[in-house]
Order: structure tokens, then C-alpha cells, then sequence
């Protein structure tokens, strides 16, 4: 089976979870675009999403599901979303797709946060994918040599991600910065310690907002993973 096929198995799973008549929170990436997908055939309809990108808003729309602004909901039942890394306490790294912010603020809104993805995502420790942080551009040297200079035990190396040659713009008008060489045995100290550094927008450990469910596509059907948050 591919990587698509199994991706795409956790998003249908993912549409036992969804109330028809509710507004679902919806993330990014080429998970959730199976589940948006998946979310526009749904016999009966969802009320509309809360979207984390303007790329999912784009999908959304097309496929006819309404979208709402995030504060325009009070709070959400539901928010779906895929990761680039879990680790076995269910802390995730997150914004391989430049759009972690905005994925933040909607999983800050849902009761319950459900994350689908291929099986591949699974780790023992968090750090193998470059760690994506959205920052202010002014202090984006800065915060490079403060992850050389290591934090919570780990160091990393920060690049600037671009796109056609030019830094990346983040849909909130920021740029990202690619940490690789970490190995995070700490998520929780982790996300706070960065959180705390002027210039950082959001650092991709969602540690602090982890899923309660991670629903996996592996090649002998879909395995749940359920997390105590
Ligand atoms: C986007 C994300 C995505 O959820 C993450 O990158 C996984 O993407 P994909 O579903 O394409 O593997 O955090 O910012």
C-alpha cells in the first residue's frame, strides 16, 4: 500500500467521529485533504469548518463546506489534523505544512483533537523531522544560534525554509525556520522553553495541546491510538 493509501485510511476513519449538522475544526496537509474530501461526501452535512490554513480554506470551499472564522466559534466538538511526528506519549511535531499557528489556535478550540496519519509518523523520539518554527523575521538569526547554543539538552541547526528561492511567508505574514539535529526527550519543557524566546511565534511541538486520539494507517487496517490528555 502507499503512503497516500494509508493516509487516506485514517481520514475515513477519522469521519466516524464527526456529527453531521456540527462545525468540524479542519487542519492542513495531505492527510486532511482526504478527510475534507471525505467531508464533502458525508450524506448529511456538517454545518461548516474552522479552517487552520489558507490552503484547507481554498479546499474547503471548493468542495462546497462553509467556513468560519475562528472567532466566530466559541468552541468546537471536534478538530482533525495531521502531524509529522508522534511519539508513544502522543506529542507530536507539527507544521511541516507552514500552517502550525493557525493549527494551534484551532486545536486550542475543539474538546477533542483527533490526529490522522500514516503509520510512518510513529517515533520513539521527536526530532527526526526538522522542527518547523513560525518566527518573526527580525529575530530569526538570533533564534538560529539560540538552538545552536541547545536547549532542554538538545541542539539543532535552524534554516530558513523557502519557496521559489524566497524565504517562505507564512499566512500570517511570517517566516519559518527548520530545526534539524534535535532529539526532544522532553516535549513538554521543550515547547515551553522556546515559547518563551522573543521573536517565536509557535514552535511545531504540540506537546502542551496533544491529541486524545491518533487514528493510524498501517498496512493491516487502521490502528487507535488513544492518549490520556
Ligand atoms: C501542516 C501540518 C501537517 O499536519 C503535517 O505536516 C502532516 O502533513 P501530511 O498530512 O501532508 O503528511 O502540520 O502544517
Amino acid at each position: 500500500m502507499t503512503q497516500d493509501a494509508l493516509k487516506a485510511m485514517a481520514a475515513q476513519a477519522a469521519l466516524e467521529y464527526v456529527t453531521p449538522g456540527e462545525i468540524v475544526g479542519v487542519g492542513t496537509g495531505s492527510t486532511v485533504n482526504h478527510f475534507i474530501r471525505l467531508l464533502a461526501g458525508m450524506k448529511v452535512p456538517v454545518k461548516g469548518a474552522v479552517s487552520s490554513s489558507d490552503a484547507s480554506t481554498a479546499l474547503l470551499r471548493a468542495a462546497g463546506i462553509a467556513t468560519f472564522d475562528a472567532s466566530e466559534v466559541q468552541a468546537l466538538a471536534l478538530y482533525v489534523d495531521g502531524a509529522d511526528e508522534i511519539d508513544p506519549r502522543g506529542c507530536m511535531i507539527k507544521g511541516g505544512g507552514a500552517a502550525l499557528t493557525r493549527e494551534k489556535i484551532v486545536a486550542a478550540l475543539a474538546r477533542r483533537f483527533i490526529c490522522i496519519a500514516d503509520a510512518s509518523k510513529r517515533v520513539p523520539v521527536l526530532g527526526n523531522f526538522p522542527l518547523p518554527v513560525e518566527v518573526i523575521p527580525m529575530a530569526a538569526s538570533r533564534i538560529a544560534r539560540q538552538f545552536a547554543a541547545g536547549v532542554c539538552g538538545a541542539q539543532g541547526q535552524a534554516t530558513l525554509r523557502l519557496k521559489n528561492g524566497q524565504p517562505l511567508i507564512t499566512d500570517n505574514g511570517q517566516h519559518i525556520l527548520d530545526v534539524s539535529g534535535l532529539r526532544i526527550t522532553d516535549p513538554l519543557a521543550f515547547e515551553s522553553a522556546v515559547n518563551q524566546w522573543p521573536g517565536v511565534v509557535t514552535v511545531g511541538i504540540f506537546a502542551h495541546q496533544r491529541a486524545q486520539i491518533c487514528l493510524l494507517g498501517t498496512p493491516q487496517g487502521v490502528q487507535t491510538l488513544r492518549f490520556d490528555v
